[in-house]
């Protein structure tokens, strides 16, 4: 049995109050709050072996590179990758996607097309824009229905000889709609086996069975905080046979094989496409949240938030002038929202009075809220440590939201 209860005393700030009342936090699309394990990884690696990594002759060092290769290999292991090299550490989900954006453009000719969809956020939207612009290709955007699924024949329709690779969410971050990926992998690589298949995984890692050999992809980039980790430290999965050619896109120090004044030679994966000292104790600390994550009841936490949106959404029926967006039959706990009497900033503003985070605004998907005729909406997003109390909370919040405002 799935126990939110025991979930939820691992994570601290759930019980501190905000404005007079205890918090209810549901923005967790944005960023997840992080359990006390992932913290003391944070507090440790300061206190006892802060030092660089691959680079030292002492024991802090050797410490901590054992500590930071280790954790690349439990992610490698949480998403089923074949071999721990194709686990890059990025900042999070933004660089991941720019990283095969820019690359991609140096690998473009006039003419050729890149697909994204409708309900993609701005960091798997514009990247691809310029990727697209410096090379002279053609941006396509696959359609999504009323309910905000995508119109998966539609997509299908828009398969060329000329689409080199194609970028979809996973998870829509203001909609909830899962992406069917496994379908949509098969449509593209049957069409033309070589075109790129990019997920963006920043909400898919929290909520799905990550296991990127199944879903078929070429590439999947998520962020750290979006799956009870730190800020500031994310992955760029890639599959070996495309990454190791893959165009460098930071040089310096660790990324080299040797250098003389005039030339270098690149390393081989992992440390190619990542100069620098990096992130180290951020990417300790979501290592830590991994294996945290790897140790819950996947499946009793999946249908617990599908609990939490079926309720979220019964209640919704019940309140007049609210119009939701984003009813896709597979979708995970988001709920976006405008309410008939007033601006989602002041929705917002009247929640946050009594202890209820969400977010308001366009959720950095302009385009998507033009497909809907709004500039932006409410969203409350739920995650494993939210409970029906939570979705009970948010609707009486409402209600005295529209008292306020009506
Ligand atoms: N992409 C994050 C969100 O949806 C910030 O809120």
């Amino acid at each position: 049995m799935f126990d939110v209860a025991k979930v939820r005393s691992q994570f601290p700030i759930l019980s501190r109050e905000v404005n007079g009342k205890p918090l209810v936090y549901l923005d967790n699309a944005a960023t997840t709050q992080k359990p006390q394990c992932v913290i003391d990884s944070l507090v440790e690696y300061y206190t006892q072996y802060n030092s660089n990594v691959h680079r030292g002759a002492h024991a802090l060092a050797d410490q901590a590179t054992r500590s930071y290769e280790g954790a690349r290999e439990s992610i490698a292991r949480f998403l089923n990758a074949q071999s721990s090299c194709e686990v890059i550490w990025t900042a999070g989900t933004t660089e991941g996607l720019n990283i095969i954006a820019r690359g991609m453009s140096q690998q473009l000719d006039a003419g050729d097309e890149i697909i994204v969809s409708e309900l993609e956020h701005h960091a798997n939207l514009v990247p691809w824009q310029q990727a697209c612009k410096y090379a002279g290709a053609t941006l396509k955007i696959a359609p999504i229905d009323e309910n905000g699924a995508l119109d998966v024949d539609a997509f299908a329709a828009l398969l060329t000889e000329r689409t080199r690779l194609v970028s979809i969410a996973h998870i829509s971050n203001a909609l909830g709609t899962i992406n069917p990926i496994k379908t949509l992998a098969t449509l593209i690589k049957a069409n033309r086996s070589d075109t790129l298949f990019v997920v963006d995984g920043a909400q898919g890692i929290a909520h799905g069975d990550v296991d990127v050999q199944a879903l078929g992809c070429d590439f999947y980039a998520f962020s750290g905080h979006k799956v009870f980790g730190p800020t500031g430290v994310g992955v760029l999965w890639g599959k070996e046979s495309i990454l190791k050619d893959w165009p460098v896109w930071q040089t310096g120090g660790e990324m080299i094989q040797s250098v003389t004044y005039q030339d270098a030679t690149w390393n081989v994966l992992p440390g190619r496409l990542e100069a620098g000292t990096p992130n180290i104790a951020d990417a300790i600390a979501l290592g830590t949240a991994i294996e945290w994550l790897a140790t819950q009841d996947l499946e009793g936490m999946r249908l617990h938030e599908h609990a939490l949106i079926e309720r979220a959404h019964e209640l919704s029926a019940t309140i007049d002038g609210m119009r939701v967006f984003g009813r896709a039959p597979e979708r995970i706990g988001v709920l976006s929202f405008t309410l008939s009497e007033g601006h989602p900033a002041d929705v917002g503003f009247l929640l946050d009075k009594q202890g209820i985070a969400i977010r308001t605004g366009s959720h950095c998907a302009e385009p998507l809220m033009g497909r809907f005729g709004v500039t932006a909406t409410a969203r409350a997003s739920f995650s494993i440590y939210n409970t029906l109390d939570d979705v009970d909370a948010l609707f009486e919040g409402i209600k005295k939201a529209q008292r306020m405002l009506g």
